[in-house]
């Protein structure tokens, strides 16, 4: 039988999602040569053109960090820029069942290791804290399958605003934490379920304990290297400040490893140690596209070079190199598109299941606008991935020494890349 069907007795999510007409940013490719849409000068700005004056021109990778995430006036740090009066849409943003089917890939995955008799769930750049809720709604519903499991929730988040909001959404009650309170979390509370749920900076800081890490739309805004063929050979692109025009940035060329390299090596190595998973979705290719780098502001493309501090900035994931990254100490899945992967957890069970239950006409029409954003070839459906990293014996028969106690599963598909299987 399938778990869908069982986790279709729960309620609609209390907060309607409002679909569509907003642009989600895997739409389009630029490399910022559309036209101005301001010249403000920002803060931002003039942060960064006193940087280039000191030390001289930055690479991308450094613009974007300054950009997204500096603690003073990054993007990221202040704002909520997710929705209607945001700049961009994300899946969990438009559908509920998105994020169902990610929690009932979660419960799969711990069932086929042996039911492990704790868990960490590790979201990677939690946004408004929907992801995480509408999986904690599942793990409610499936309570009685989860009832010995010791789970607790760790949210990877510099954003000071969004951690505020995924609070707001999350927890019964939060306690920030003084620096040097001796917990490398910077915020605790507890969900609404009553599990215990913390807020890092760095995944660096998380418990190394038995995870499953979730990280959607999150790779794609970790800062990204820029490089360029030229007649002499590859070159990387700088971002200096344009001597023919004040107030404006210009990329430059000049005569190298990227902070999502990193994150990939932490994660490959915390799943070999303690096993667990890795779910990433993103939108991404599997290594054939080359320049992806632009901006979102207001849901429209914005050059990456004007205002910056006021657009979000992004580029492709390149799976192939996540992958190339991870070899060795893990396996992986995918890429698989999100249609494949979210027809494979029954996105259409469960959508059947709620347009039963549901006899209001806009939350029908609700529904269907967010399935069809969410799978239709032409909206989400290609352009955003489902990758996976997992223990080689996740794939290849073997239990996990932390389980080693249990019985010792047989392995079972791997849910999204293959049917969900429910045993
Ligand atoms: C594009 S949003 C995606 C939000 C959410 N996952 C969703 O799909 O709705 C990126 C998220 O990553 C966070 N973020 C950006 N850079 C980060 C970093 N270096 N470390 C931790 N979180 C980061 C942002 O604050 C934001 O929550």
């Amino acid at each position: 039988m399938s778990v869908l069907a069982r986790a279709g007795a729960g309620p609609l999510s209390a907060a309607a999602r409002a679909v569509v007409p907003w642009l989600w940013r895997g739409k389009y490719f630029s490399s910022g040569k559309e036209p101005a849409e301001n010249s403000l000068v920002t803060p931002m700005l003039r942060h960064l053109m006193y940087k280039i004056k000191s030390t001289g021109p930055i690479t991308v990778a450094e613009y974007m960090r300054e950009v997204l995430t500096n603690p003073a006036k990054g993007y990221y740090v202040y704002r909520d820029m997710l929705g209607e009066k945001g700049d961009f849409i994300t899946s969990p943003e438009i559908s509920q069942i998105f994020g169902e089917l990610l929690g009932i890939w979660f419960i799969s995955e711990w069932m086929a290791t042996g039911k492990s008799a704790a868990f960490q769930l590790v979201e990677l750049g939690p946004g408004r804290g929907t992801l995480a809720g509408d999986i904690l709604r599942v793990f409610s519903q499936l309570g009685s399958v989860l009832k010995n499991c010791d789970i607790s929730i760790h949210l990877v988040e510099v954003s000071q605003k969004l951690s505020e909001i995924q609070a707001l959404t999350l927890a019964e009650e939060k306690i920030p934490l003084e620096r040097n309170a001796g917990s490398p979390a910077y915020m605790k509370g507890v969900t609404k379920s009553g599990i215990p749920i913390s807020w890092y900076r760095d995944l660096q800081d998380v418990p190394k304990e038995y995870s499953f890490y979730l990280a959607h739309e999150f790779f794609d805004v970790l800062p990204v290297h820029k490089f360029q063929k030229t007649s002499q050979g590859w070159r990387e692109v700088f971002i200096d400040i344009d001597p023919q025009v004040s107030d404006k940035l210009r990329f430059v060329l000049a005569p190298r490893a990227t902070p999502a390299e990193a994150f990939i090596q932490e994660l490959s190595q915390r799943i070999a140690l303690t096993g667990g998973a890795a779910l990433i979705a993103d939108y991404g290719h599997d290594g054939t596209k080359t320049d992806t780098f632009r901006g979102f502001c207001g849901h429209k493309l914005h050059d990456v070079l004007i205002a910056p501090g006021t657009a979000d900035l992004t580029a492709d994931v390149d799976f192939s190199y996540l992958r190339r990254m991870a070899q060795g100490k893990v396996a992986s899945l995918g890429p698989v598109k999100q249609q494949t992967f979210l027809k494979n957890m029954g996105i259409d069970v469960r959508l059947k299941v709620l347009l039963d239950k549901s006899d209001d006409p806009s939350m029908r029409q609700q529904l269907l606008q967010g399935y069809d954003m969410l799978m239709n070839p032409k909206q989400m459906g290609e352009r955003f991935n489902f990758f996976a990293l997992l223990p080689h014996q996740r794939l290849h028969g073997g239990s996990h020494q932390m389980n080693a106690r249990q019985s010792k599963p047989s392995p079972s598909p791997v849910a999204g890349f293959g049917e969900l299987v429910w045993r």
